[in-house]
This record gives structure tokens, sequence and C-alpha cells, in this order.
């Protein structure tokens, strides 16, 4: 069952029902001012940090579902009926309800009563604040007299402390009312050079900023007490919950279309510029005045709306697939590249199941999302890089986390995570394969932010690579620590105490504990720092790399496979986890993807072996399980892995960051039927006829499915902020469709399905336009290359030296 459909031409979107399983969200905003928008206008605004500077507040986890938002009510002037266009919060049975997601907007709107009524929602670029252009229009045969009230509910700016600390809040908020517009100045009086504003392009007919005169007591959004009586009543908040709220009364003739913009937004003052006049409590209004009249003008919006559509043209135009299939082509030319932005934006702070309040960037997580989306941005990915290895540690390990306003290392998570520190080495090669800037390996980055260690980033990279050599364990193999990519496997943390964080909690000694994916992850990164190392003429840092990557390698082989599969690990006993031996938990999917991915076990066998269990004990119509089987009970030495009921999350739930490991894997085999076989499994497109099943969003990844031990199985959770947008991105672009960055050139390499005849691509690399061309004539992966016409050997595309900006390759496949 589908909920709606994809506009492709648009880049949108289409939900034709309101009642979505879930709220069907989207983002607006991609530089500071930020903003999560549901398809029935649900969702908060904030700048730059969704805990810290929170603009609007928001009810997690609340029923009615979704339930604090955007919110626009029309009120029929003659029946006194009042309804909202978005369909909450009033849930009027409405007529053509609609919500257009695309990039960076959404379009939500409906019919009710003959008046239609629709809102576009956007973020300027370089701008701090949203616009919500509302078009009304009168479809009946006679006059219509219709008030129009729009509102939203400030937050106290600490989104945690406004959900907690209520024996102050209920105190300090604060507002004014200027020239028709709503100031929200909550804390302004002492430490906060910043305010909101609510500002409306009609003269309105009313305002509210006192959420009870709003509201009425004990009365919800869904029936606002001044909305039913026709008439705001122009209070001002002092003390309780300021909100904003204005009203425009349309009087509409028959056919006639009117538009109301509505401005919400974000605005500093220099310190010493706060008050006018000088030492008065009254905002200074002269830097956000021009803001405001500029976007209430519908011509300027409109231009401003133009730009955003423009910039995503820019970025999405980078990468732009025509193949057989319209999944992988909306997913890759849209909708996949437009998540990897939103993984940028976002991390893992704002979704509908990260509240804003809790996680900083991921150590790990970050440095995988560039994957995503170093193509499309990557003058700011290498400030990520920067940011990220400035929290880098000396001894090589990483901080688990940072937090973005300070840039720091977030110390009550720590560190200990041993996986972390290799995906910086991923992160770097992926921006050097991207574009070329070697420059970055000498920046002088300091360790853990202390001024005085900077080294160059390269040794940043090399302390990575000595970080996993200086902590093996009794195998040889790495140690674990903490945990690895799975952040549940923790081996050395035996909790019995209810509520203490798996995470933080370490109280074995650490020295028995190993990892088979750090293995081969290692195997992986090191190769990666070989090839950077050569390229640096550092010819005996190269040879390091790989005699340790070779080691390493036959370490695997010796203590890290289990006969069919790969191990996944070692506990605090030394027993063995992943394996045949093993009651439950006996095969997982991390070790035997990654180890695969880096090239293990290709030369021998093992690697075809071993996905062919991973296709026999974990493949299901829903996509790859973590492991089997599932954990059935809690397990003292295994930690948060065994804390979910079996199938969901990291006890056997598919997780779809970890699917296109198996994707790629497949791949390197030649299995170009199997590869996008997986792809298509858990592609969110091929998936939109499920959505009853699937629940969250089909065009966005989530972070999980349930598994076929779950009682839902084929639900998905956690949707738009996970690694998994990156990989599958990966996946399908760079090892499935081919087209992949190298540091010498575009190497050219697909392995597609055997049916496809061939698909064409646009790629644009280092400033030039490659157009690709691939025909499949014979059922295998072999590839004659032709640049511009002239056959050339081996499949990587070197950039023109004579400074053409566009090159056209045919790829024959036999
Ligand atoms: C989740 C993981 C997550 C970890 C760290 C766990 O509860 O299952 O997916 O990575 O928390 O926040
Ligand atoms: C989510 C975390 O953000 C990610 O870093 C981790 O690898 C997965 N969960 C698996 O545990």
């Amino acid at each position: 069952m589908k909920f709606g459909y994809f506009d492709d031409r648009n880049r949108e979107y289409v939900i034709t029902r309101p009642d979505t399983p879930l709220p069907w969200i989207n983002y607006l905003g991609c530089q500071e001012y930020f903003g999560i928008l549901s398809n029935n206008a649900g969702g908060y605004s904030f700048y730059r940090d969704a805990r810290l500077r929170r603009l609007t507040r928001y009810r997690y986890n609340n029923a009615p579902l979704d339930c604090s938002g955007r919110y626009i009510y029309l009120r029929d002037g003659d029946s006194g009926k009042f309804w909202s266009p978005s369909w909450q919060p009033t849930r009027h049975d409405a007529e053509d309800y609609s919500c257009r997601h695309g990039m960076g907007y959404s379009i939500i709107g409906s019919t009710f009563a003959g008046i239609e009524a629709h809102t576009r929602y956007f973020v300027p670029l370089d701008e701090n604040l949203e616009i919500w252009q509302l078009t009304v229009t009168n479809r009946r045969a006679a006059r219509a007299r219709i008030p129009v009230f729009a509102g939203i509910e400030f937050c106290l700016w600490d989104a945690q402390d406004d959900a907690t600390n209520f024996q102050r809040n209920y105190n300090i908020g604060e507002v004014e009312v200027v020239d028709g517009v709503i100031y929200h100045k909550t804390e302004y009086r002492e430490r906060r050079n910043h305010f909101a504003f609510f500002a409306c392009s009609e003269p309105t007919s009313g305002f509210d900023t006192a959420r009870d005169a709003f509201l009425g007591p004990y009365r919800g959004w869904d029936s606002p007490a001044a909305v039913a009586a026709g008439q705001l009543t122009n209070s001002i908040a002092h003390g309780w919950a300021p909100i904003g709220a204005h009203q425009v009364n349309l009087d509409l003739a028959a056919g006639e279309t009117r538009q109301i913009i509505f401005l919400l937004g974000y605005q500093e003052n220099a310190n010493d510029r706060k008050f006018s006049p000088p030492g008065s409590q009254t905002i200074n209004k002269e830097s956000v005045r021009p803001v405001i009249a500029k976007y209430l003008s519908a011509k300027e919006a409109d231009a401003a709306f133009d730009r955003l559509r423009e910039h995503w043209d820019k970025l999405l135009g980078i990468f732009q697939v025509n193949t057989p299939d319209a999944h992988t082509n909306r997913m890759v030319n849209i909708w996949n590249a437009y998540q990897c932005m939103a993984t940028f934006n976002m991390s893992r702070s704002a979704s509908s199941f990260e509240s804003g309040i809790g996680r900083g960037l991921g150590f790990r997580d970050s440095n995988q999302d560039l994957l995503g989306f170093v193509h499309m941005v990557p003058v700011r990915a290498r400030q990520r890089i920067l940011d990220l290895a400035s929290t880098q540690l000396a001894t090589g390990g990483a901080y688990h986390q940072y937090q973005p306003l300070t840039k720091r290392g977030n110390n009550d998570i720590g560190s200990g995570f041993n996986d972390d520190p290799h995906w910086l080495i991923l992160g770097v090669a992926a921006y050097l394969k991207e574009t070329g800037d070697w420059s970055i390996l000498d920046e002088p980055v300091p360790y853990d932010n202390q001024p005085g260690s900077e080294a160059p980033l390269y040794d940043h990279l090399q302390r990575s690579f000595r970080y996993t050599l200086e902590r093996l364990g009794p195998h040889r193999l790495p140690l674990i620590g903490r945990a690895d990519w799975n952040d549940c496997l923790n081996l050395n943390c035996f909790s019995n105490t209810p509520g203490m964080s798996f995470q933080t909690t370490t109280n074995q000694d650490g020295k028995v504990a190993e990892s088979v994916f750090i293995a081969g992850l290692f195997v992986h990164a090191s190769r990666e720092l070989a090839a950077i190392a050569s390229h640096l003429g550092r010819s005996s840092d190269a040879s390091r790399c790989l005699a340790e990557a070779e080691k390493m390698e036959q370490t695997v082989k010796e203590h890290g496979w289990d006969g069919e599969w790969f191990l996944r690990a070692y506990d605090h006993f030394g027993h063995k986890i992943g394996s045949k031996e093993c009651d439950e938990g006996r095969i997982f999917i991390e070790s035997n993807g990654f180890c695969v991915l880096a090239g293990i076990g290709l030369d021998d066998g093992r690697a075809a072996t071993a996905l062919a269990a991973v296709r026999e004990h974990l493949a299901t119509k829903h996509g790859l399980v973590v492991h089997q089987p599932a954990y059935t009970r809690y397990y003292l030495h295994l930690g948060e892995i065994s804390s979910y009921p079996p199938g969901y999350k990291e006890n056997a739930g598919i997780f779809c960051h970890v699917n296109p490991w198996v994707m790629i894997a497949e791949t390197r085999l030649g299995h170009g039927d199997q590869a996008y076989d997986y792809y298509l499994r858990i592609n969110p497109s091929a998936r939109e006829e499920i959505s009853e099943v699937h629940r969250c969003e089909p065009y966005v990844y989530a972070q999980m499915i349930a598994g076929k031990d779950a009682p839902a199985f084929g639900e998905a959770k956690n949707s738009w902020l996970t690694g998994t947008a990156a990989w599958n991105y990966c996946a399908i672009a760079q090892w499935i469709l081919g087209v992949r960055p190298t540091y010498d050139g575009l190497e050219i390499a697909p392995v597609v399905p055997v049916s496809w005849p061939g698909f064409t691509a646009t790629r644009v690399f280092r400033g030039v336009v490659y157009k690709i061309a691939v025909e499949r004539k014979g059922a295998g992966n072999r590839i004659a290359l032709t640049i511009d016409g002239v056959p050339v050997k081996g499949n990587v595309v070197p950039p023109p030296k004579d400074g053409r900006k566009e090159v056209s390759i045919t790829a024959v496949l036999n």
C-alpha cells in the first residue's frame, strides 16, 4: 500500500494521504538555520544547534503523534467552522490533501468547504529564517470571509532545559510586538544576544503571544479557543509559555486567490547594540527590519525559492544516471544524494528518532557520512575532516563524539571504540580521491584540540594505523575496546545494573576480546594509507602499511575463519562469537561483509564461501540481518546487543548501513546480479509499495528494518540520519554502477545485472564533465573503454591534460 507517489521530474515525493503510518518528514535549511517539517506541518526549527538554539518547541513521543508545528488555521466566517489545510492539528477530512516534499522545501495543503489552501515552506539560502508562503483560493461560487491564523510555540532556546526546568521557565518568557511583528526575547535581557521573530506580510487583525490566551485552558493546538472564537486576543506573554500567532481576515471573491507570507527567523545583535534606545530593554531591530521587509515581498520570496532550486540542481547534477531501473535512478539522482546531505547537515542530531538534545557528532559516523557527500561539498568536507582530526587523541584513538558548537571531543562518552581511528583514514582517502587536493595532508592539526600539539594530518593517519598495532590481542587480532562498528557488542562491559550505559562502561581488562571486523577494517584502511603514502613518495611508510595489512590478512585467515565464514570476534574469555560453535549469534554480517570488501579471501575461495553463507543464513526478503540466530536472552558478556528483543536493532535487525558492505563484497566477486538484488531489497523506493509494512518514509533509508525474528518483520525505524545513506550511495554509485573516483582519475568498473543492456551517467569530477555510456555486449564484467572515441588500456580515465572540460567515455562490457 502506498501513501503517495514519486514525482521525479520535480524531485518531489507527493504524499496524498495525511495519515501516514509515522510523520514523514523533510528538512528545511542547508547552512545554519534548519527545520524539520512533517507531511502534516509538524516539526521544529533551530539555529545551528538543535539543543542549544531551539526556536520552536516540540513534544516528542506524543499522543497524538507529531503535534507541534507550523500551523495554519482557516475559519469560515459564516459557519464558524475552522480547519487546518495541513490536516494536523485539527485533522478534518479535507479533499485533495497533498504534501510535496522537495529538495529543501515542502508544499502542504488541501481543500475544505470550497477553500483551497497550500503553504510552501522553505529556508532561503544565506538567511536565518524560514518562509511560509500561504496561497488561499476561494473555489466557491460566492464570496467568502476567511479569517486566517498562523501559530507557533516558542522554545526557550535550550531544548533540554526547556523540557525540564519548569520552576524557572514559567517565569522567564518575554516577547515584544512591534509593527505587527512578534519578537521572542526570553533571556535577551541577560546573556543572550539573539531573538526570534514571527512576521506576516498582510495587515493583521490580531495577534497572541500567550499560549493560554490563544489555546484556552485545557485545550490543545487542535482547537485553539481564539481560533474557535474567530478573534485573537492581543495577549502579551509574561513568564509562562510564549507563542506567536497572527490573524489575517481575508475577504475573497469567488475564484479569487490571495497569498500571505509568514516569516519565522533568528537574529543576533552585537552585544553592545542589543537595545534601542541604548539603556532600554527594547530589542534593537535595526539589523532585522530590512531582512523582514525583504522576504515579506512575494517577489523576493519567489526569487529566493528559485535560487534554492538552482542550488539543488547544481549539487545533484554532479552525478546523474539513467539506468533501466526507476528505483535506482530516483535514489541515485535525487533522494539518496539528498539524504547524504541531510547527514552532513544534521549528523545524528535531529530527526523523528533523534531528539536534537542528545548526541554530538560521532567520529565514526561523520567520517563515513563523508563518503556520501564529499563530491557535493568538497570544501566543507575538508573542514569537517580537519575538525574531526583535531579531536583525535595523541594515542591515535578518538573521542567517540564531539560537540559541533565547540568542536571539542565529548568527555562524557570518551574514547576506546577501537574501530574509530580507521574511519578517519577512509574519510581522508575519499576526500583525496574526489578532489586530488593533497595539500590537506600537510595541514597542521592538533591532537585533542591542544594548542602546540599540531602535526600534519598525514601523521594523524599514521597514528590511526599504529593505534591498532599497539592494541592486538591473544590471536594478534585487534582488541575491540568498548565496541567496534557494532556499538552494542560491548565485550568488556559486564553490566547488571539497569540503566547503566553500555557505551561508557568498561569493567573488564580489555586485553582479550578481539574483533575480526576491525581486522578487516584495518586491512582495508592500511592499504588505503599505503596508497596515500606511496603517492607522497614515502615508500617506507607504504611498505610498512602493506606488510602489516598482509600480516593481518594472514591472521584473519588463521584465527578469524570459522570454516564457512569469517568469525565475528573473541569474547572476554577468549571464546568465539559468530562461530558454528555458538548456540546463538553463529554468523554475523559485519566481519563477512568487510573482510571481503577489504579483499580478504578473494584469492583462496574464502570470500566466495563466506558470501554464500551470508546468503544462506542472513538474507531475508527485507534485507540482510546482522546475525543469526538472534540472541534470545541477555548475555552479560555480550552487552547491549543482547538487550534488544530478537530481530530489533543490533540483535539481528536488518541494519541497512552494513548491507552495502555485502553488496560491495559481491561486486568484488563479480556478482552483479546478487549485489543488485541486495541493493533493491532495502532500496526505499523499491519498498514504497509496502509502505504499510515499512512505515517510514519511502524516499530515504532507515537505519534499521526489523529482522525475521521480530513480530514486525519488515518495519523500518530511524529514518534519515544514518550511515546507511552514505554506504548505499557508495555501493550503487561506485561499485555496482562502478563510477569510482581514484587517486589517479575516474575509474569505470560496473558490475551490473546481466539483464541490463547498459546505462548512461554524467559525473562532474575535478571540474570536468564526464559523459559515460556503458553498453553490455556479453554477460561478464570485462570492460573495454574508449575516451572521446579512442580505445584505451585499463579502466581509469585520467584528468584531461589539455584542459578539456568535457570528456565522453564509452565502456563496453563483455
Ligand atoms: C544503539 C546503537 C547506537 C548506540 C549509540 C545504541 O542504543 O542501538 O545503534 O549506535 O546506542 O548511541
Ligand atoms: C548507530 C551508530 O551511529 C553507528 O556509529 C553504529 O555503527 C551503528 N549504530 C551500529 O551499532
